[in-house]
């Protein structure tokens, strides 16, 4: 298909809150300076402020411990969105973003930090005149400051706008939300002690992607896909995401948490849902999530006996990477010697519900495995009877049908399908269908966190992680990170650049197989 022959009249399905407008805006960064602001949340911002997606009236204030002035926080910011902006700036543009920026250098837990945040929005406010500026706070930090940077937000009064301004106040939270269901609940507690859940914004940046949103847009406004999505035409569920990257410097924080927490309990559960979710009433916050909590609470968590028989972890050994000889995990620099955290989980889950009883979940990711692949892969039952090959038992089997949407690293939708080969015999073979994003539509994907950004200043939930919805991700997940934290039982390795640990063959049903990384 090509652009020009492209419909692009847009669905009204997906025609959302979207149209909201998005109201003039203070932003303050937490970890104004950070890894994560650095290479996403600035250059989001300016890409947005490039499409002039901002709101006219746009104030961007920076905090962190760091002793800064404006003038050097301007700079660095600068210098951050010309490392990694997705396109090369706009002088003019970044000049206009960042001339008012402010920076608060202090400690979050101490409460003159708070105080002077508390000036510099003021003083916007008092620059806006009769205008009202909502404000957004983004917790772009280690999550051990989450409690205390909303609590001291609560004590000084900045969970709600000025008495006499009109505005909203927003609160954006990153990943990890907690890291069992205990902290999870506790920080939900906290959290919803100071701000009322709909100003409350819980990042999971897969959810800003494209081609997860696309998942929607394929199932509930296309026919052809209900009919069949369902235990009596479904074989089986592959959710794969794998990446060939180690862990870099992350060690610090990776070493806590995990395969099974960096990625499956938010990401991944997340594809999961929307995958199995029933057709929502519309694409408002509470209808999509209501029916996310749903496929969550259908997931019964499982027993501590039926743990090693659901789930596989493991953990890279030396081995090569796109033609490089590279360390084991336990080589990287920060990881201790006699480290048990994993770098690859695989599950196999069951969504115990009528439309999914019996259909096997499987779940995969992993750190340094062959290449970066991120999909879910969704395998049709064969066909009842083989009319292909007569009544010969010895014939192969035709290949199932295959729908698999891949959101990285080409992002799009394939189709197999049995095609008869030319030629005077009646052979079949499979043959893909293809919807490529690359080459349907002409404009470039935004980065997640510039939509993420822009729903959370709307003040659009949908595409952000509701309360109870992070706390069920929690509950499927805590018996696992319990048993595998408790289990003496030797971690798997696996060769870096491979497949993952072998052992994951142990975990299919049916005839089932992972698909190649
Ligand atoms: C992050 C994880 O949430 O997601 C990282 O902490 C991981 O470990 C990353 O590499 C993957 O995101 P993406 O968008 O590259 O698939």
């Amino acid at each position: 298909m090509t652009p020009d022959d492209d419909p692009t009249a847009e669905n009204p399905l997906i025609e959302g809150l979207e149209r909201l407008p998005v109201r003039p805006t203070s932003l303050v960064i937490f970890g104004g300076l950070g890894d994560l602001s650095k290479r996403k949340l600035l250059p989001a911002l300016y890409n947005l402020a490039h499409e002039g997606a901002l709101p006219e009236r746009f104030h961007l204030v920076g905090t962190s411990r760091s002793p800064m002035s404006d003038a050097e926080f301007r700079e660095d910011a600068a210098q951050a969105i010309r490392q990694f902006s997705r396109r090369e700036p706009d002088e003019t543009v970044l000049d206009a973003l960042l001339a008012e920026v402010r920076w608060v250098a202090g400690t979050f837990d101490d409460p003159e930090t708070y105080s002077r945040i508390a000036e510099v929005l003021a003083d916007f406010d008092e620059r806006a005149g009769a205008l009202s500026l909502n404000r957004a706070f983004y917790l772009s930090t280690a999550p051990d400051f989450f409690p205390v940077i909303v609590e001291q937000l609560g004590g000084h009064g900045l969970n709600r706008c000025a008495d006499d301004r009109a505005g909203d106040v927003r609160i954006v939270i990153e990943k990890p939300f907690g890291t069992t269901l205990a902290s999870a609940e506790a920080l939900n507690r906290t959290v919803l002690g100071v701000f009322d859940e709909r100003q409350v914004f819980r990042i999971d940046h897969y959810l800003g992607k494209e081609t997860v949103q696309n998942m929607l847009a394929f199932r509930f406004s296309n026919r052809m896909f209900e009919p069949v999505w369902n235990r009596d035409h479904i074989q089986s569920v592959q959710i794969t995401a794998g990446e060939d990257i180690g862990i870099g410097s992350r060690a610090g924080y990776y070493d806590g948490a995990g395969a099974l927490r960096d990625l499956v309990q938010n990401h991944m559960m997340q594809l999961l849902c929307l995958l199995a979710m029933e057709p929502p009433i519309d694409l408002s916050a509470d209808e999509v999530r209501n029916e996310k909590v749903k496929v969550l609470k259908a997931i019964r968590p499982p027993l501590p006996e039926e743990i090693d028989g659901m789930s596989v972890r493991g953990q890279y050994a030396a081995g090569q990477s796109s033609g490089d000889e590279v360390a084991g995990y336990l080589e990287e620099e920060g990881v201790p010697a006699d480290s048990t955290t994993e770098t690859y989980a695989a599950l196999r889950l069951h969504v115990q519900n009528w439309r999914w009883s019996g259909v096997p979940f499987y779940l995969r990711t992993g750190k340094r495995l062959a290449r970066k692949v991120t999909e879910i892969a969704v395998t049709l039952k064969p066909v009842p009877h083989m009319a292909f090959g007569g009544f010969d038992p010895g014939h192969a089997p035709l290949s199932a049908n295959v729908l698999v949407f891949t959101m990285q690293p080409n992002e799009g939708v394939s189709l197999s399908l049995g095609a008869k080969i030319p030629g005077t015999r009646m052979k079949i073979r499979p043959v893909q269908m293809d919807f490529q994003y690359g080459t349907s539509f002409v404009s470039q994907s935004p980065e997640a966190y510039e939509r993420l950004i822009m729903d959370a200043m709307r003040g659009d939930a949908t595409l952000f992680t509701r309360n109870d919805e992070a706390e069920a991700q929690w509950r499927i997940m805590d018996p696992i990170v319990s048993r595998w934290e408790d289990s003496d039982a030797a971690l798997p390795q696996y060769e870096a650049g491979s497949q993952g640990p072998a052992e994951a063959e142990t975990l299919l049903r049916d005839g089932d197989r992972w698909r190649r990384v």
